[in-house]
């Protein structure tokens, strides 16, 4: 989605003080380090999906780097959904920056092509629109990726349902692939507001503009609460209004329902997706982000862990 004007000049930070500490969550070991899930049989799925591109079928697979020829990435795999889009290539940089080998799902591979640098054995592209159902996706994703990142939008346009098919269906197409994998951790980027009726927030402007657009933050909220039920463990992170500009001020972070207005930069944004799939105290739990130059640096431990799971 693009950043909507109003959003992004209206939200000026404003957050409510929680001061509780509370225990760790659920354990969730998730480092990019090697594991025993580099196997020969991960070899072979590379190879698999080789066979895919060739036989011409309806799902285009393009390994950017040589992956397949090099063996077995050591790497734990990370597909990321939206992966051309401002905030998902940032997620995808991070990440392979940090250690991780990532699976960059995309609508347009030929965009794709140009948004990433093509001699990263660790990154590897492939066609995957949310809207075309769970088992296009859930072969997408393959069965190499072992957690998933969700930083689409729908992009304005004619299609006055596609917020609705994008941010609620298509976002509920991923976690339903998620299940047919076996893929048992999921990282979605939300919005903040998107819960804004029951938090008195109608007739915030932000809530009110984001909504006329085919209701883009329930749609959001249906797909959270669809996540929430899934017994998957997820992380969903609701930024406040998107800024492209670097990183300024620190991160702010609070529970559900609490944040509404404020702004974060899309890097600081990418920051805490990557964090969350490396801390488990971000298991199971909804986090509102801002970023605000006089909140103190926290370290993510301690921003995570003071979030409680509901
Ligand atoms: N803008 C804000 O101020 C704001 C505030 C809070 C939260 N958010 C949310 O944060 C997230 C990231 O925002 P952003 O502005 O960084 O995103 P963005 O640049 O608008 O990128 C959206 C991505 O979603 C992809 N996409 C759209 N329809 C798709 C489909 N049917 N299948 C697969 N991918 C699809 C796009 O693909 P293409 O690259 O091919 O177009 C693009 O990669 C969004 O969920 C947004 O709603 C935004």
């Amino acid at each position: 989605m693009a950043t909507p004007l109003l959003l992004r000049s209206s939200l000026l930070l404003h957050h409510r003080h929680h001061h509780h500490q509370f225990p760790l969550a659920k354990p969730y070991p998730f480092s990019p380090s090697p594991s025993s899930s580099s196997s020969p049989a991960r070899k072979a799925r590379f190879l698999s999906l080789s066979s895919i591109k060739m036989q011409g079928s309806e799902i285009t697979e393009e390994t950017v780097a040589g992956e397949a020829e090099a063996g077995a990435s050591p790497k734990k795999k990370v597909f990321v959904a939206g992966a051309t889009g401002s905030t998902g290539k940032k997620i995808v940089d991070q990440l392979l920056a940090r250690g991780f080998a990532v699976k960059a799902g995309v609508r347009d591979l030929e965009k794709a092509k140009s948004a990433f640098s093509r001699d990263d054995p660790s990154l590897q592209i492939v066609k995957a629109d949310v809207t075309e159902g769970s088992d296009k996706l859930a072969e997408a994703i393959g069965d190499d990726s072992e957690a998933v990142v969700c930083a689409t939008g729908f992009r304005p346009g004619w299609d006055l349902f596609a917020p609705w098919k994008v941010d609620n269906f298509g976002t509920v197409n991923l976690v339903e692939a998620c299940r047919k994998r076996g893929i048992n951790r999921f990282i979605l980027i939300s919005s903040i507001l998107v819960n804004g009726a029951a938090m008195g927030q109608i007739l915030n402007p932000a809530y009110i503009f984001l909504n006329v657009f085919g209701l883009t933050l329930v749609a959001k909220l249906q797909a959270e609460q669809h996540i929430r039920k899934s017994g998957i463990n997820y992380t969903i992170i609701r930024p406040g209004g998107l800024r492209n500009d670097p990183p300024s001020g620190n991160i702010v972070m609070e529970p559900e329902d609490t944040l509404y207005e404020g702004s974060i930069s899309r890097d600081q944004v990418a920051q805490v997706a990557v964090e969350a799939l490396i801390h488990p105290e971000a298991s199971y739990k909804v986090v509102e982000i801002v970023a605000r130059a006089d909140a103190p640096k926290r370290p993510f431990e301690e921003l995570f862990g003071s979030i409680k799971q509901r």
